[in-house]
């Protein structure tokens, strides 16, 4: 793909980019993104709508990697965060890479349970790791009063701290750790979109949320369902997502309400199949 191929849709605070990652990037402007969430494939053999997510050699993988990482943090403001995912099977390499070019903060995991996964003669995964890092270790948004969670000792249990005098009530709330549990988005959830991989809104919330205030900008190379995006914007953000993929970057046109119509197509939400007309799911199994 050429920078020709790239195709740019929005407005001024909210922009998609439909084009290869590495290319687009390059078109952005140095030191001058807030937050970047990057969510690429996996190198695991997704189905990403008929792009398998496989490298031939895990070497091409990870020097891809590398590439769009190193470019990741020159978009970066002096005083930016980056959140970056991968599977755990190649986060060590981003890890060891990161070190040398960026601040690691935090080595978050974030757990689900799940019914689906289930390995029989081993340790199936429940979780995905994602680094936080900063540029500036020193100089850089961290707004944790507007992600706090019930503390189970204070807001539950009530006890009271006797070391205190005089003698206090725990609190009741606080900052989370680095193990964080959201439930994955399931077929039946009402932000579904026809996606493999697609992240919970909860999970964007807290990122963007305590790493970028009102008005900041957010970049997202690999968007997918433009999850990011989309929260951005809920949240007085402005966004730039980048996506290959049409039929994803239609989702996110639809979901960020910048156009209902793509080349005469009206852009609509697929209904799920326990949303369709009782009458068409009855013509369906009529034809079996
Ligand atoms: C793990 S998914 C991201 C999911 C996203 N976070 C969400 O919430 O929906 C990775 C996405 O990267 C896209 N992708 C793969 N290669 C790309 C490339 N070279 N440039 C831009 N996007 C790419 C895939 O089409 C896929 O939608």
């Amino acid at each position: 793909m050429k920078i020709a191929d790239i195709k740019y849709f929005g407005n001024e605070e909210h922009k998609i980019i439909m084009g290869d990652a590495v290319i687009s990037l390059e078109e952005i402007e140095d030191y001058s993104i807030d937050l970047i969430f990057a969510d690429p494939p996996y190198n695991i053999g997704k189905n990403f709508n008929g792009y398998k997510d496989k490298w031939s050699k895990d070497a091409d993988y990870i020097e891809w990697c590398y590439k769009w990482l190193l470019l990741c943090i020159k978009k970066l403001k002096p005083n930016g965060t980056f959140y970056v995912m991968t599977s755990t099977q190649f986060m060590p390499f981003f890890d060891i890479y990161l070190r040398e070019n960026i601040h690691i903060l935090s080595r978050i995991v974030w757990y689900y349970d799940s019914s689906g996964v289930q390995a029989k003669k081993y340790f199936g995964s429940l979780y995905e790791p994602i680094l936080f890092c900063v540029k500036d270790k020193d100089s850089y948004t961290f707004n944790a009063k507007d992600i706090l969670i019930e503390a189970k000792t204070g807001a539950k249990r009530k006890l009271i701290d006797y070391r205190k005098n005089p003698p206090q009530v725990y609190n009741s709330e606080k900052l989370p750790g680095n193990v964080w549990e959201f439930p994955r988005v399931r077929y039946r959830m009402e932000e579904y979109e026809n996606h493999p991989t697609q992240k919970p809104v909860t999970l964007l919330e807290r990122i963007i949320k305590v790493s970028s205030n009102k008005g900041d900008l957010v970049l997202d190379l690999f968007s997918g369902t433009f999850t990011t995006s989309f929260v951005a914007k809920q949240l007085g953000r402005r966004s730039i997502g980048i996506e290959l993929q049409e039929d994803y970057v239609k989702i996110g046109l639809r979901r960020l309400e910048i156009q209902n119509e793509y080349n005469g197509e009206t852009l609509v939400k697929e209904l799920r199949s326990f949303e369709e007309p009782l009458i068409e799911q009855e013509s369906k199994l009529a034809l079996f």
